[in-house]
């Protein structure tokens, strides 16, 4: 087992030789500097929290700007809901699609669960990879729903072949790509036969696709299964501003789909009434595309390190196109957790069937990780 020391210091000296010989990178480090500033203090309450998949930075500046100016008395009149138009709006027009392809949702959480009440029963189940993430199977359970749970496939990647196999006689198939827990991500064409092949076999059944994690997929690595969703009626993607956007705590998500089958979800279950200073910040983060490319760069900065320090130390993990990794650390989830938590980090939940020997890391800032990887090394040794 090697025991490579890893660490950020060696970005920062990077980037500081680097500002030297170009203006750019030092107008790179500047602007994310400001960046730091704003989200400084987020998590500090004395645990470094790796157990969400929140974003570590929250909100960029412009955002925090759009939330600090529109904290006002006119909170008072949020029955108008003109900020929440002008976000259903935005994101039609972001999306090149009408307003009615568009529903929104306090967090992507209300279109997971209504879209299982509105497309499975006993008698036409729920099919799911397992682990994935799991509020579509616990809405499943909670109506009662017929359950099909498949294993990964190779590298822990969803067996798409296995799901569309047994497509036939199901309510939905769930598909979250990028995974939630592994990371794994499937690529355009995989998603087009997947989708083409279930559409043609068994076209009565609906199928989800979960795009939380889109932007931080690997570049090239996925599209968005948008155009299938906007083809098939029974096809529909969910995006969320709780990761990538860093709105957790705002309750954001939206669904893309043809309008008769979102109609469907939300007569299924409440979608809740999107919050006016939620939609401004959203909307914002939306537009911020500068942000949004340093976000997406901090991430893979901070991922590609805490892969290889695990790596190194001679555990595997997938390559990830999420914010959180999924370490095969040959012991259980739940032993790893209690010993980094004496630490004061907490990492992910149990992912059954893998709860014995894989853990899933939330990727935190660049601080955090320093101080976590050095509490990981220790309950490792
Ligand atoms: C894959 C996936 N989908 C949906 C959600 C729900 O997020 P939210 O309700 O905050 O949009 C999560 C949250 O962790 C997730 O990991």
């Amino acid at each position: 087992m090697k025991t490579t020391r890893r660490g950020f210091g060696t970005i920062a000296i990077g980037a500081a030789v680097g500002a030297l010989s170009g203006p750019a990178l030092l107008g790179r480090k500047a602007h994310a500097q400001t960046r730091a500033d704003h989200s400084a203090g987020v998590y500090d309450n004395g645990i470094i929290q790796l157990n969400q998949n929140e974003s570590a930075r929250g909100p960029g500046p412009k955002t925090m700007d759009a939330i600090h100016a529109h904290t006002s008395k006119r909170v008072g009149r949020g029955y108008a809901p003109d900020h929440v138009n002008e976000l259903e709006q935005g994101l039609a027009d972001h999306y090149g699609v009408s307003r009615d392809n568009v529903q929104l949702a306090t967090g992507s959480t209300p279109l997971l669960q209504g879209a299982v009440r509105a497309f499975c029963n006993a008698e036409k189940g729920l099919v799911t990879p397992m682990p994935t993430y799991s509020t579509s199977l616990a809405t499943a359970r909670t109506i009662g729903a017929g359950i099909v749970e498949l294993p990964l496939g190779r590298d822990l990647g969803i067996d798409l072949d296995q799901l569309a196999a047994n497509a036939e006689g199901a309510g939905m198939l769930y598909f979250c790509n990028p995974n939630n827990p592994t990371g794994t991500v499937h690529g355009p064409a995989a998603v087009e036969t997947f989708v083409r092949r279930v559409m043609d076999e068994n076209p009565d059944t609906f199928i989800h696709i979960d795009e939380a994690y889109i932007y931080y997929a690997a570049e090239g690595a996925m599209e968005t299964a948008l155009p299938l969703a906007l083809e098939y009626e029974n096809v529909f993607i969910t995006r969320s501003f709780s990761k990538a956007h860093g709105l957790a705590g705002m309750r954001i998500g939206f669904a893309l789909g043809q309008p008769q089958t979102l109609r469907r979800i939300r007569d299924a279950w409440g979608m809740g009434d999107v919050n006016m200073l939620g939609a401004v910040a959203a909307l914002t983060a939306l537009q911020d595309e500068e942000h949004m490319a340093w976000e997406i760069r901090e991430n893979a900065e901070i991922r590609a390190e805490v892969v290889g320090f695990f790596r190194d130390l001679g555990y595997e993990a997938p390559d990830s196109n999420t914010n959180h990794i999924f370490v095969n650390l040959r012991m259980p989830a739940a032993q790893f957790r209690s010993a980094c938590l004496e630490h004061n980090v907490l990492v992910g939940r149990d992912f059954p069937p893998l709860e014995q020997s894989h853990c899933r890391i939330s990727l935190g800032s660049r601080e955090e990780m320093t101080v976590a990887m050095d509490v990981f090394r220790k309950v490792l040794a």
